[in-house]
């Protein structure tokens, strides 16, 4: 892990650096989309979504958030909706620091069932929730392909 990781809760001034960090990603520069998502996640819950800082920079963020009563779940549900770690940093701990976070604000909240959910292509995903104990439920997603209507 690296010696000066610190965890702590999303905040405006992280927005850049999420942005940077995704770019290195995914090669997609959109700050404007994590202005947008930033705003979001801290008004659901400004304790509730993590980046974690190493160096200065931001080596990694996680996203997400409680809901209750949609798709038919009735308990307060904790769900991680999107996640990053820096490529060179992974494989230090940085994520399973954020969910270690993030899974503690989700008990103090009150939730006992976490979800998220990830394409069976993401190999390295599926096997970051598996080594924190994710398992697949009985929450199915389904899909309905929807095509662009013609211009007439
Ligand atoms: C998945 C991801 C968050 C993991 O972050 P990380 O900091 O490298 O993970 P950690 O080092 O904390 O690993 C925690 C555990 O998961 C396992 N793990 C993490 N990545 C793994 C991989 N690619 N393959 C196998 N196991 C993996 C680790 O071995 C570790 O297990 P252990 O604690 O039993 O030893 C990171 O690889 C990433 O950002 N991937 C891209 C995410 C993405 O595409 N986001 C956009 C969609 S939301």
């Amino acid at each position: 892990m690296p010696e000066d990781l610190d965890i702590h809760p999303l905040d405006e001034l992280a927005v850049d650096g999420i942005a940077a960090l995704d770019e290195k990603i995914s090669g997609t520069y959109s700050p404007e989309v994590w202005e947008r998502r930033t705003m979001y996640y801290i008004r659901r819950d400004p304790e509730g979504s993590f980046v974690a800082e190493s160096d200065g920079k931001i080596v990694g963020f996680m996203l997400g958030e409680v809901r209750s009563g949609e798709f038919g779940l009735e308990r307060p549900t904790g769900w991680i909706e999107v996640l990053g770690v820096d490529p060179d940093y992974r494989q230090q701990a940085v994520g399973r620091r954020l969910a270690e976070a993030m899974l503690e604000r989700f008990r103090e909240l009150g939730v006992e069932r976490v979800c998220t959910l990830v394409s069976e292509s993401r190999e390295g995903l599926t096997r970051f929730f598996a080594a924190l104990g994710f398992k697949a439920s009985d929450l199915r997603s389904l899909t309905l392909e929807l095509p662009a209507k013609e211009a007439s």
